[in-house]
């Protein structure tokens, strides 16, 4: 299976969403579509076609994140070894704490995890108290130090680094289209993906759209019809969230981001299954995601940077070995030439290397400017 990454998913040059794709063999479910005619705005909807009783991420049996799209833990242990890398900058900031809790949100299967406690030297890993946080089930067979937890750890309660790939693009919005007047409205949707707009957006989400989203919000300036705009508004009081389990420490989410001055007209909602991009029906069948508003979720101490210039900074390139390795010790420039490879898909600006990492020192500046690069590329 060619699983893309999510970053691939776009509207196509027309602006609309990709059509759909021929089914996998036993990746998607039966359609269940045709049972469920009810009209939810975009967030409902989704909420209960990824995480419901048969949802897509959390079905019993399913084959989880990586069996459905290719995110930056699945296309090399480099990530890991430079998460590894981090969690120990973030250690010695914090002075070697007795405990230092790792914190992975939206952990999928675990994989994440697992990788940083094979990367990390043996006195840090014996310190180190590695927590899921995962609407999914528990895999069988996981590294038992891991504790798995279906909600956040109370507020305040950890020391240590917070770390959240491609989480919060999976946390459900609601989407609004511009009607002919201009008008923005929020889109409804049956679970076969049908569409219709219904009322103007109002309240709070109007005000998230002025503030974050002006193109498609009420009162926009040279209103055009057809715009669409996902509202970050819960991805915002998640990632808060979030952050507020640390006492003290790093919060550090990663996903594919948009900025104020350059969201796409036509918004990102899509759909992925089978390592395939597909239009997104929110009825199980496949993921349902969006790019993530990250200015909008940053608080007043937040640090941002490409992924690239993250990666840079732990050490992570794609430069090649010397190719006087290959005489000295061809097993070791293979090795070495397999890593470069690994490392530049990312770092790729075009790919998974133009994600977004907003940073997030809680509890004081120990942990402010630990990316700090002499490489911003
Ligand atoms: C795209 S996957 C990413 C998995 C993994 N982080 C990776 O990068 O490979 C998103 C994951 O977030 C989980 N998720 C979404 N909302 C969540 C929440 N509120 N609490 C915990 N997990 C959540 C989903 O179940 C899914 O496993």
């Amino acid at each position: 299976m060619a699983n893309e990454h999510r970053c691939a998913q776009r509207p196509g040059d027309d602006g609309l969403p990709p059509a759909p794709e021929a089914p996998a063999d036993g990746l998607r479910p039966a359609p269940r579509a045709g049972a469920d005619t009810t009209w939810r705005g975009w967030q409902a909807a989704t909420e209960q076609a990824l995480y419901g009783p048969d949802g897509f991420y959390t079905r019993p049996g399913g084959p989880g994140p990586a069996g459905h799209f290719r995110t930056s833990v699945h296309a090399s242990p480099l990530y890991a070894g430079a998460v590894a890398a981090l969690l120990r900058r973030v250690d010695a900031a914090l002075g070697h704490p007795g405990e230092l809790a790792l914190v992975d949100v939206g952990a999928g299967r675990g994989e994440l995890l697992g990788g940083v406690l094979a990367a990390l030297p043996e006195d840090v890993a014996a310190r180190t108290r590695p927590y899921a946080v995962e609407r999914a089930a528990r895999p069988e067979g996981l590294d038992p130090r891991i504790a798995w937890l279906a909600d956040l750890p109370a507020p305040g309660s950890l020391t240590g680094l917070l770390f959240a790939n491609e989480w919060l693009d999976n946390v459900p919005v609601d989407v609004v289209e511009t009607d002919a007047e201009g008008v923005p409205r929020r889109v409804e949707v049956r679970a076969d993906g049908t569409e219709r707009l219904g009322a103007p957006v109002d309240g709070p989400d109007a005000q998230w759209l002025a503030r974050w989203w002006p193109r498609a919000a009420p009162d926009a300036a040279g209103p055009a019809p057809g715009l669409r705009a996902e509202i970050g508004r819960p991805r915002d009081a998640a990632w808060a969230r979030a952050v507020g389990a640390l006492r003290t420490g790093l919060a550090v989410a990663v996903d594919y981001a948009h900025d104020r001055a350059d969201r796409p007209p036509f918004g990102t909602l899509t759909g992925f299954r089978a390592g395939r991009e597909v239009r997104p029906v929110p009825d199980g069948s496949c993921d349902v995601t969006a790019h993530v508003a990250l200015d909008a979720c940053a608080g007043p101490a937040a640090e941002r940077l490409t992924q690239r210039a993250a990666l840079h900074a732990l050490g992570v390139t794609g430069r090649r070995p010397p190719l006087s390795l290959a005489t000295t010790d061809p097993a070791g420039y293979l090795r070495a030439l397999g890593a470069a490879g690994a490392a530049a898909e990312l770092t790729d600006p075009a790919g998974l290397g133009g994600f977004g990492w907003l940073l997030e020192p809680v509890g004081g500046a120990a942990c402010a400017g630990l990316l700090a690069a002499d490489d911003a590329g």
